[in-house]
């Protein structure tokens, strides 16, 4: 668990991107006779896409008469899969920081936490994924059976050729495009990140032990030697905080002074 704080807020961002959408459009109806015109036709929608629930009246251009129309599709079983994921990872990695930040020793007691962080990141990695792919795929969708002029062929009146049928303006993508975004963000977030809790879960260990330590990247030594069951602050996007407090002494170094003898950096270790 590193993303603190990069994961509630991705979630949040995909969930009410698409949760919070509401959307219009406009079209014209312009009759031969022009009493009967109706030039601002306005259909409105929201999430949850449940679109052949939306009603709107048209004129029919045959004296008063008017018809009542409703948009084609039903994409509520997407756009709902999609929000409950984002509500449900912003829940849990809220619960996981907390747990991550002020339960250490409880979370690597037998190893549980890690695991069942494991697990669950895995399993939010592939919900992610299946519900952007699926959100996409249902967005595009929902763009076509409320683009204006698909609405202007559901009206009789339009399939006269005498009466004028026009499109004012369609909905505005840009929120629902983001929350696609933030969707497969949040994916990449959410796999990249089963590295680094499998790293947590020590399963590597047996073998990362026999190894030497090759003292990788720009980390202070002294921090490569501290025991794999400590507390291991220095990853993900603590990575390079994590190296300063090493070379400062500060954190990691009084801590582990016992095998300081290999440091670099640690003048107060002598
Ligand atoms: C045109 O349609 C809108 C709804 O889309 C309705 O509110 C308005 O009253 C109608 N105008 C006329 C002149 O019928
Ligand atoms: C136009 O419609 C009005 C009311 O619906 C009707 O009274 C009138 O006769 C119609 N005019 C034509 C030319 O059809």
């Amino acid at each position: 668990m590193c993303m603190v704080i990069f994961a509630p807020l991705f979630a949040i961002f995909a969930f009410a991107t698409c949760g919070g959408y509401t959307g219009q459009l406009m079209v014209s109806v312009d009759c031969v006779n022009r009493t009967d015109s109706n030039l601002s036709i306005t259909v409105r929608f929201a999430y949850p896409f449940r679109l052949n629930q939306v009603t709107f009246t048209v004129p029919t251009c045959e004296g008063r008469q008017q018809e009542q129309l409703h948009l084609n599709g039903d994409f509520s079983s997407s756009a709902e899969f999609f929000v409950t994921i984002g509500v449900f990872a912003f829940l849990y990695s809220l619960f996981a920081t907390v747990v991550y930040i002020f339960y250490q020793n409880k979370y690597r007691e037998n190893n549980r936490g890690p695991f069942i962080d494991f697990i669950v990141t895995v399993v939010f990695s592939f919900m992610w994924l299946v519900g952007s792919s699926a959100w996409a795929k249902a967005l595009s969708d929902v763009k076509l059976a409320t683009d204006p002029g698909e609405v202007l062929l559901l009206m009789s009146a339009c399939k006269v050729q005498t009466n004028k049928c026009g499109s004012v303006y369609g909905p505005v993508w840009s929120g629902l495009n983001t929350s696609v975004v933030f969707g497969y963000l949040n994916f990449i977030l959410w796999a990249g990140n089963i590295w680094f809790v499998f790293k947590e879960t020590g399963w590597h260990k047996g073998g990362a032990a026999r190894y030497p330590t090759p003292a990788p990247e720009k980390q202070a030594a002294a921090f490569n030697q501290q025991p794999y069951n400590q507390p291991n602050y220095n990853q993900c996007t603590f990575g390079q905080t994590g190296a300063s407090f090493g070379e400062n002494g500060g954190f990691g170094q009084s801590d582990y002074s016992q095998v300081g003898t290999y440091t670099l950096s640690g003048p107060t270790s002598y």
